[in-house]
């Protein structure tokens, strides 16, 4: 087992990754079910939070579901912080979550999210600052450092710990790297295997398969792994991981069937949390994810995406299932895409 506090995990835990716009309710739901277990909220801005709690409100729904769930922060001032982790209490989450890895020039820039690993004093003080506005448990994610010459991992480790977190998520890149390049877990196997650390130690960054999630826990000991963007449209990453570090086999990928039934959860999921406009409207960016390799599938894509009515999405969704039905799609690797790559931010 897992403890973060008091909260208990199975051994080697898979936690679906914080994502700003991705991991809302009705995903986490799907991934829930999938085996995800633990999960975040996107992160949330400690100013926004103060100065418009109404606001950030939806971005701070978690549901009885789904715990053991964390709420993200992210910050650069301690007071503003240390308001949010009390103002986060009221909802009732199993964590708090840090975020000290953002790398979007709004957050870093402005001194917050990965902007704070060029200056470990100010991260520990800010971290310092929630564990002592919070009876919540208060985890930190965040990367390797700020740039190549920079990477500072290990000595962020010891000295958060010494404040008081209960976990630490790091993804294997710096903030320089954004999303380049591949994620090296090396450090993070430094950290897991430093004899002064005693809290979990969870590694993140380009996990996209079962073999791989294995090769990893193998090799750098992690406590668990946190998967971020091979979940996005493909939640039975989790199930396949599951499945396969408890039995060395690969499940075979979702049927069709499966791919439709969960477009359809996620849509009444998404209208049951908003309501129906905004609901068809964000699920008009998730069918693609759903239906990678499905041969000729553009057609129906594009029918999906202008519908307005519930009925009418149902409709082309069997259509989908009708015509593919029983069709294999090849179990190809999940792509990973830097879905930062045109951020103007
Ligand atoms: C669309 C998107 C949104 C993200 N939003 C957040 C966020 O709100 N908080 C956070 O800590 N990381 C965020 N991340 C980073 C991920 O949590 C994760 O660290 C990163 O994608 C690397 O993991 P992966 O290779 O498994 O995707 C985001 C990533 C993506 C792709």
């Amino acid at each position: 087992m897992v403890q973060i506090d008091k909260i208990s995990l199975p051994d080697f835990p898979l936690l679906l990754a914080p994502m700003e716009d991705v991991s809302d309710p009705p995903f986490r739901a799907i991934c829930k079910e999938n085996g995800a277990d633990l999960m975040y909220t996107e992160f949330i801005s400690s100013e926004g939070l103060i100065r418009d709690a109404i606001n950030c409100r939806r971005k701070l729904d978690i549901f009885e579901y789904e715990r053991p769930v964390g709420i993200q922060i992210f910050g650069g001032d301690e007071d503003s912080l240390a308001m949010a982790s009390k103002i986060v209490e009221v909802t009732n989450p199993d964590l708090l979550d840090i975020n000290f890895g953002c790398p979007v020039k709004k957050v870093a820039g402005a001194g917050a999210g990965a902007g704070v690993l060029k200056d470990i004093d100010l991260m520990v003080r800010l971290t310092a600052a929630c564990v002592k506005a919070t009876n919540l448990p208060v985890t930190v994610k965040t990367r390797l450092g700020w740039d190549e010459d920079s990477k500072n991992i290990e000595e962020v480790a010891e000295r958060l710990q010494d404040v008081g977190i209960k976990a630490l998520a790091i993804h294997g890149r710096t903030r320089s790297q954004m999303y380049k390049g591949e994620a090296d877990w090396t450090l993070i196997g430094k950290v897991k295997n430093n004899p002064r650390i005693k809290i979990p130690i969870f590694g993140n960054g380009d996990i996209d398969s079962p073999q791989k999630a294995l090769e990893y826990k193998n090799r750098y000991g992690v406590d668990g792994v946190m998967i971020g963007r091979a979940a996005i449209g493909y939640p039975w990453i989790f199930r396949e991981i599951k499945h396969f570090v408890q039995t060395g086999e690969v499940l075979p990928g979702p049927t069709v069937a499966e791919r439709v039934a969960v477009c359809k959860q996620h849509l009444h999921g998404a209208i049951k949390w908003q309501n129906q406009r905004v609901g068809i409207n964000e699920m008009r960016g998730r069918y693609a994810n759903y239906l990678k390799g499905l041969p000729n599938i553009k057609e129906f894509k594009s029918r999906l995406v202008r519908l307005n009515e519930v009925e009418e999405v149902e409709e082309v969704l069997d259509e989908i299932f009708r015509t593919y039905q029983g069709f294999e799609i090849e179990h190809t690797p999940i792509e990973l895409i830097d879905y930062h790559q045109n951020c103007p931010l």
